[in-house]
């Protein structure tokens, strides 16, 4: 029998990679989501994929807040682990809104912690993020280095930390993984899959391949000054196929019956400047990126990446792909889908 895996949030961009890791990899695979920040036609693209797998994906579209319809399907199924990708991720929207913020991933984890003790569904793996370093006094960043929030989207990442750590102290039948991810870029190498995110991007990566594809005419350069070998900011950018097979190994360290609770950060160990990664999708996708140099974008730091000493030892994961491969396999997501999941000009 295979294991069934609650997956909230997998319409979205690491989600629906990590719905096709594991139906490849064997597993039932319910999926959750309000469809707020992605396209169901990611989940038929995974469906297509997965082949022979494809009927063991279902999909339920509504709010995690929804109490009602989250028992209801609580009560009707049962999961052997939640993976909980489901809340919103823009930084600086989380500062213009923040109530919004805590309202959807602080009030969307308590809905689903609820539901899973009330139906003893005790192993979670969820999202956290490289934001709870901050500004780094020292890098690598370990599990163990100082955390804090420095906007409303940091602190529910925070918090939910905390949530998640408290709920293990009160009940230590609860397994639990808090996943910090260093920066998620490229797409599923056949390019059926990839990041389409509404609006104007706020990641690096999504706003050079619409740059690229011709929606945008130059990428803007947050920062030239910085005490950085070329004077960008340097991060942690680890491909997303790596980054959902790290959910994979999560899951199989929730089986060993003497896991309690605890952080395991996913990167590759290795800081990349922005220049040397628009660098390297020039040379993937064989276009020009017309630059803009501007001023630091507040909040940012200036140095991020992740020690990954922890997750290789006890997860036994390892990120496999470099820049190079991130840097391809966005293009081709970006060339094959210029407007993302649309079929033609979005209006944004
Ligand atoms: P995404 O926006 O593509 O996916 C999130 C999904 O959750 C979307 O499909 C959205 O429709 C859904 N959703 C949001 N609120 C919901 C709710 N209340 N109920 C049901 N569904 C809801 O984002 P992503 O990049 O795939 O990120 C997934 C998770 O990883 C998020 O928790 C994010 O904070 C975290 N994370 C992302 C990054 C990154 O750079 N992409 C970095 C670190 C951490
Ligand atoms: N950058 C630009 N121009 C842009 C966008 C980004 O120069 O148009 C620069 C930034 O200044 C930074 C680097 O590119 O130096 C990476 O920026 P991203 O916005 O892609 O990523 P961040 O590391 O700033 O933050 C993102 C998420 C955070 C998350 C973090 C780690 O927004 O929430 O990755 O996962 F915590």
């Amino acid at each position: 029998m295979s294991l069934s895996i609650l997956v909230t949030g997998g319409a979205g961009y690491i989600g629906s990679h990590t719905v096709l890791q594991l139906l490849l990899g064997g597993y039932k695979v319910v999926v959750v989501d309000s469809l707020e920040n992605s396209s169901q036609i990611s989940l038929e693209r995974v469906r297509e994929f997965a082949q022979d797998h494809a009927p063991k994906l279902s999909f339920h579209q509504f709010d995690l807040r929804d109490r009602p319809a989250l028992e209801k399907l609580f009560a009707s199924e049962e999961f052997d682990a939640v993976i909980h990708f489901a809340g919103l991720k823009a930084v600086g929207e989380s500062v213009q809104k923040p109530l919004m913020y805590y309202d959807n991933n602080i009030i969307g984890l308590i809905a689903l912690l609820e539901a899973m003790a009330a139906h003893g569904c005790k192993k979670l793996v969820f999202s956290s993020s490289a934001t709870v370093y901050g500004w780094p006094k020292v890098v690598p960043c370990n599990e163990e280095s100082p955390i804090c929030a420095l906007n409303p989207y940091g602190s529910t990442k925070l918090f939910g930390e905390e949530m998640c750590r408290d709920v293990y102290k009160s009940d230590s039948t609860w397994k639990i993984i808090l996943l910090r991810y260093f920066n998620p870029v490229g797409a599923h190498p056949s390019g059926a899959i990839g990041d389409d995110p509404r609006g104007i991007p706020n990641n690096l990566m999504p706003f050079v391949q619409q740059v690229a594809v011709g929606r945008r005419p130059a990428l803007t350069i947050y920062g030239t000054d910085y005490g950085t070998k070329d004077g960008t900011g340097v991060r942690d950018y680890i491909h997303v196929v790596d980054l959902a097979d790290g959910h994979i190994a999560a899951l199989n360290k929730l089986s060993d019956p003497s896991f309690g609770c605890k952080v395991y950060n996913l990167g590759t160990g290795k800081g990349t400047s922005v220049l040397e990664m628009v660098a390297a999708f020039e040379k993937a996708s064989g276009m020009k990126i017309p630059l803009v140099m501007a001023g630091r974008r507040p909040g940012d730091a200036e140095v991020v990446y992740a020690s990954t000493e922890r997750a290789e030892r006890e997860l036994n994961w390892k990120a496999k792909y470099g820049i190079d491969e991130m840097c391809r396999d966005q293009w081709n997501w970006a060339s094959k889908n210029p407007y993302g999941y649309e079929p033609c000009v979005s209006t944004d």
